[in-house]
């Protein structure tokens, strides 16, 4: 897996400043007051750092913006970068600096002088999550990342902040993985592997076969896989870091790891990003990554439904009737729309056998959810105030963009099929809200729940503040804080 970049946390040293090879970072602030690292290379410069921040230029710039000195005298560097940066400044312009340190980094090694700013941990978190790069299949050998060091007033306790933020910054890179992996490598077996394999820091992992499926009823899951070579499968992950016998949070996740559309088979154009269809599955697995690893205070438990959507003689058609774990029947007008009947089984399972204290399910379920919200925020469906209002804000505390869509019974009359108890599409009119009220009709009354439609957010065609073009690893952080914010004192 990608791991993100190692960062030292070391005493602040001026004499080591000016044999630092690579790139040196300072950090100064809009008054542009030098702190005692910045002197140093002020002094070494001969006054250049000063005549920097006091250009035009550097007025000019905004908070987390960096201006370059290219080969600065008495220096070994082949660069400094200053970064307009306040000490006062909140944790998501700190970490969007750091994102911007390590968008200039180009391989080299870094040293970050970021001296007595209380904010050096979420710098360098910004600093890790920015360098991530998918290079599994590139067959010339990645450049070997030079290191970086953070000179700080107080390396211990940086170190400590900084900690679980590694934990996160590991399950983000997790997810982002998952997502960007191709469908010939990132199959069934091979993702439930990868999730077993977490039973190695402490997670308790149960794969479900598809006979135990079948046994258990999950016929609308079953349906969706049974087109493909690859076997269907759940996968339940628990982390039981909270009291004993306190009922869990259920993460749900939708792991498509390819979707055909089946039958009612995709146009070719764009068809390969559907190696990404399983991202809500994908942020399960790296939310229950960065619980374990930072030993979180909660009970959680991830369950993710994972298939393949082919065309095949043994697939489903258009017209069929398939009865779901919860009894319920639903005719299937359109293989395309999968993700719900996938959805519909691990959701009934999940509140059958943890009778969860919530469950929040994450999907990318519909198109119509992007040409609503674009590529900028998540559709949040809800039957729960306090747990949508509780996830929002956890959203918003860390970027990442979520907006609250309507659930409503008015909608439910697209979904009438006149054979079966209903039909798995609604229609081109707000098709991302059918899809919610097609879920809804899987979940208890009394549970609170909270289904994220992730289909414009989990692979983005641009780069983010974050990440790179590609999968983003949305919702892992969102949802570790939510987690962190709800269930641990
Ligand atoms: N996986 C797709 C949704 C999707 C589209 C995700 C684009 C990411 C990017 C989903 O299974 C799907 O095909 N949905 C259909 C539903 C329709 C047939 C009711 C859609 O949105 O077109
Ligand atoms: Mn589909
Ligand atoms: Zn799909």
């Amino acid at each position: 897996m990608t791991t993100p970049v190692a960062i030292r946390f070391e005493e602040l040293d001026l004499d080591r400043i000016a044999q630092a090879e690579g790139r040196v970072v300072v950090l100064v602030g809009a008054e542009a007051k030098l702190d005692p690292a910045a002197r140093r290379v002020n002094k070494l410069t001969r006054g250049a750092l000063l005549r920097a921040v006091e250009s035009a230029g550097f007025a000019d710039l905004k908070a987390g913006q960096a201006l370059e000195m290219g080969f600065p005298a008495n220096m070994a560097a082949t660069a400094v970068q200053v970064i307009k940066l306040d000490r006062k400044a909140d944790a998501l312009s700190v970490r969007k600096a750091g994102a911007t340190i390590a968008g200039a980094k180009d391989g080299k090694p870094l040293l970050v002088l970021a001296g007595a700013h209380p904010r050096a941990a979420d710098l360098s978190f910004g600093l890790a999550l920015r360098t991530y790069a998918f290079t599994d299949h590139k067959s010339e050998a990645a450049p070997v990342e030079g290191g970086v060091s953070v000179m700080v007033t107080r390396p211990e306790a940086v170190a400590a902040a900084a900690r679980d933020m590694a934990a996160r910054a590991e399950g983000v890179f997790f997810t982002r993985d998952l997502i960007n992996a191709p469908a010939n490598i990132l199959t069934t077996d091979d993702f439930a592997a990868r999730l077993a394999a977490m039973q190695e820091i402490g997670l308790d992992v149960e794969i479900l076969e598809e006979p135990e499926l079948e046994k258990l009823g999950m016929r609308t899951l079953l349906a969706v896989g049974q087109g493909s070579e690859s076997p269907s499968k759940v996968v339940v992950s628990r982390w039981n870091g909270g009291a004993e016998g306190e009922p869990p949070l259920a993460l749900v996740g939708k792991g498509v790891v390819f979707d055909t559309g089946g039958i009612s088979i995709k146009p070719a154009g764009g068809m390969e990003e559907m190696t990404a269809d399983m991202g809500g599955a994908g942020v399960v697995a790296g939310v229950m990554r960065t619980l374990a690893l930072r030993k979180a205070r909660a009970n959680v438990v991830g369950l993710v439904g994972l298939v393949e959507n082919m065309p095949d003689g043994k697939a489903i058609r258009p017209g069929d009737v398939i009865t779901s774990m919860k009894g319920d029947t639903v005719e299937v007008i359109n293989t395309d729309a999968e993700g719900r009947l996938v959805l519909a089984d691990v959701l009934w399972y999940a509140q059958q056998r943890f009778e969860p204290r919530g469950v929040i399910d994450l999907a990318t379920l519909t198109g119509a959810v992007i040409i609503g919200l674009g590529h900028a925020r998540a559709g949040v469906f809800a039957n729960d105030d306090a747990l949508a209002g509780a996830f929002l804000k956890a959203a918003e505390a860390e970027g990442e963009g979520a907006w609250r869509m309507p659930l409503d019974p008015a909608y439910d009359k697209q979904l009438k099929s006149q054979i079966a108890d209903m039909k798995n599409v609604g229609g081109r009119p707000a098709g991302s809200i059918t899809a919610a009220q097609f879920l809804q009709r899987f979940i208890k009354d009394g549970t609170p729940w909270v289904h994220l439609d992730i289909a414009g957010v989990a692979r983005t065609p641009e780069a983010t503040a974050f990440a790179p073009k590609g999968a983003s690893g949305w919702g892992v952080l969102a949802l570790d804080r939510l987690v962190q914010d709800m269930l641990e004192d």
